[in-house]
């Protein structure tokens, strides 16, 4: 009963997206009616051109040209001034998309601070908490690489550690394992776990089956429109240490107390 209080982080109404005009008139989402409340691990799976993409990138605040409705946090997205929607994607939303862009004149760890520069925090703290995500990502030894000199799989794991590391409240991830060996694709798996522990909203667009045993609801899309929408049980894993930090919103803390003892 008290769960209805909780207004929804998303809330869309027959939402559609149209392609082209006249004949070439295609609708990539057909009618999405859609609620997803604070603190969901929402997995997204269908074939391909289902309209997946489309959907993050419209929920991600990157495409606004809709019919339908699309609250955020209770507020009508239409009615959102393009400067605070600027600062809710740079702040709240954290993406991770299939195509990672590094800042190519940046080393590892300056592009995975750079997010931490929209909260004033110092250089100093910000190169210290970049550090703390890029050793669970096992990528600490790459630290003053440039993009260059990684390999698309460590590309990749940058590019998310950055899309994380200001823990944002809403995670837009479109299939975040794609091109990952298993080992990695655990590793970003767990720190998703962690980040839906700490009661942050994940979407996630995956086509591996084995991925949504992370999510707590699992949604299947065909020809633009939902076709399912069920409940799981997230089941229970014993790899992850200490994932209860006494102030989960506090970077430095988190850092030493529930990463600084993974390798
Ligand atoms: N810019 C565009 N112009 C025209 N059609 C588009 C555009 N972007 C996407 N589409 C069409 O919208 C449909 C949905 O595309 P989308 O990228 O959302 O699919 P997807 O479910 O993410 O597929 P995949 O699993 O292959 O990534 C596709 O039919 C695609 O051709
Ligand atoms: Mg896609």
């Amino acid at each position: 009963m008290s769960e209805t209080k909780i207004p929804p982080v998303i809330r869309l109404k027959d939402l559609k997206k149209r392609f082209g005009i006249g004949d070439a008139e295609n609708f990539a989402l057909n009618g999405i009616d859609l609620t997803i409340k604070k603190g969901e691990f929402v997995a997204i799976m269908g074939p391909s051109g289902c309209g997946k993409t489309t959907l993050l990138n419209i929920l991600g605040l990157l495409d606004q040209s809709i019919d339908g409705d699309y609250e955020l946090d209770g507020q009508p997205v239409v009615s959102i001034s393009k400067r605070r929607q600027a600062r809710i994607r740079s702040r709240q939303i954290g993406f991770i998309f299939q195509n990672f862009n590094l800042v190519s004149r940046l080393n590892v760890i300056e592009n995975v601070a750079l997010p931490l520069i929209y909260k004033g925090i110092t250089r100093t703290k910000r190169l210290i908490i970049a550090s703390d995500i890029l050793r669970n990502f096992h990528l600490n030894e790459r630290e003053y690489y440039m993009p260059h000199q990684l390999s698309g799989g460590q590309i990749q794991r940058v590019a998310i550690a950055r899309a994380l590391v200001n823990e944002p409240s809403i995670i837009l991830a479109d299939e975040p394992t794609g091109n990952l060996d298993s080992r990695s694709s655990h590793v970003i798996m767990e720190e998703l776990s962690d980040l839906h522990k700490r009661g942050n909203t994940i979407i996630m667009v995956t086509h591996n089956p084995r991925l949504t045993t992370y999510a707590s609801r699992v949604i299947t899309m065909t020809d633009g429109k939902i076709e399912t929408d069920t409940k799981t049980t997230i089941l229970k894993r014993k790899t992850s240490k200490a994932k209860h930090s006494p102030n989960p919103r506090h970077h430095n803390k988190r850092a030493s107390k529930s990463r600084g003892n993974k390798k």
